[in-house]
């Protein structure tokens, strides 16, 4: 397939170019579009070939279902069955990088939910991928740009790495602003389960609504034969080809571990943008200082693409706090480094 690359800088300048991707859509084609989380894969969420597609070019299991997107968070109510608690989540954090748990109505395919019958809404704030879904008017279905098992994309380049030729349009936005997916939430009753950590964070869905609990998937690996709340969670994910290992101890331990290892071993190194100065610069991948993590996260994605690029046999990293935004970063660099910690 020939892939066709645009980029739009400002999509009220570029509606031509943007309704092109939409009749695209509208035709049953794929097309990959910037939001302020990752690059998503997009397909008309209404149709059942446009969900079997998505899953053929990300070399995906069809069972893992998919987000869809809408352009107003009222245009759930066609796709989904919603409720007082969905519309004081959607007042707080929509559009933004938020993405919610319902149950699912007719107009959405089986194939799009993996077979569920619930349905994952969600309505990103990216302009582009806003103009997009309101010229389609039909909600698009979006995972990930990545191929099944590499970081999610933050940028055109890492976009046409993986799905080049397995597209029909690719659209460069820019860098995504947040780095990391959408917060998955689930109501439950009148409380909120989290399947997925992201930009929005358990203290501030927590302002919202009092009862939030994370889903022991989100920390903890899962049992062998556990079914996991959300299907995705049992995928392997984010794997670099180098063991990714995870350091936790005091600072000048885990610098004075690092800068052994560098002598020792043909090693990759995630560090703090602080502890440059101490590392030899080969194979070092600064992801922001050491408590911005809100760096941390727009980068981590890059770094993780960047460190498999390298001929380091290991690559290292900080475990990173588990609250706030950290949250995210730990379930995601958990996942990346298959639960290896090491306490130096
Ligand atoms: O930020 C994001 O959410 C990005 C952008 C493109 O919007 N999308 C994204 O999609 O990360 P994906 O497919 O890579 O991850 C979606 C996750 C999967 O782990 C899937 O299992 C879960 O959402 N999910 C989708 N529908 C679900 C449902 N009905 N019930 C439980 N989990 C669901
Ligand atoms: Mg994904």
């Amino acid at each position: 397939m020939n892939t066709q690359h645009i980029k739009i800088d400002d999509p009220q300048a570029q509606e031509g170019e943007l309704l092109q991707a939409a009749s695209i859509l509208r035709a049953g084609g794929l097309v990959v579009f910037p939001t302020e989380t990752v690059y998503g894969l997009g397909g008309d969420a209404t149709r059942d070939e446009a969900a079997k597609k998505i899953y053929a070019a990300k070399g995906r299991p069809s069972d893992n279902p998919l987000i869809i997107h809408v352009a107003n968070p009222a245009d759930a109510e066609r796709y989904a069955v919603t409720n007082e608690l969905y519309y004081r989540l959607a007042k707080a954090f929509m559009p933004g990088p938020l993405t919610v748990i319902l149950p699912r109505r007719d107009t959405i395919p089986l194939s799009t939910t993996g077979g569920l019958d619930s349905v994952a809404v969600r309505c990103p704030s990216h302009p582009v991928a806003h103009r997009l879904i309101a010229l389609c008017g039909f909600p698009i279905a979006a995972p990930s740009a990545n191929l099944s098992g590499k970081p999610s994309p933050t940028c055109a380049a890492h976009v046409a790495q993986d799905m080049d030729g397995r597209v029909d349009m690719i659209i460069d936005g820019g860098e995504s602003e947040i780095g990391l997916e959408s917060t998955i939430v689930k109501i439950d009753g009148d409380g909120l389960i989290l399947l997925r950590p992201g930009g929005i964070t358990c203290d501030a869905l927590s302002m919202v609504c009092a009862n939030v609990r994370v889903a022991d998937a989100v920390l903890h690996r899962l049992a062998e034969n556990e079914r996991p709340l959300s299907p995705g969670m049992k995928y392997r994910h984010y794997a670099p080809t180098a063991p990714l290992v995870l350091l936790t101890g005091k600072d000048e331990d885990v610098l004075a571990f690092l800068q052994a290892e560098q002598n020792r071993t043909r090693c990759a190194i995630l560090c703090y943008d602080e502890e440059c100065g101490a590392l030899k610069h080969e194979n070092l991948l600064p992801v922001g200082g050491r408590n911005d993590l809100q760096t941390q996260a727009r980068r981590l994605f890059h770094a993780l693409r960047d460190a498999d690029t390298t001929d380091a046999e290991i690559i290292y990293a900080h475990l990173p706090p588990m609250n706030g935004l950290g949250l995210a970063l730990y379930n995601r660099m958990i996942r990346a480094a298959a639960h290896t910690v090491r306490e130096v």
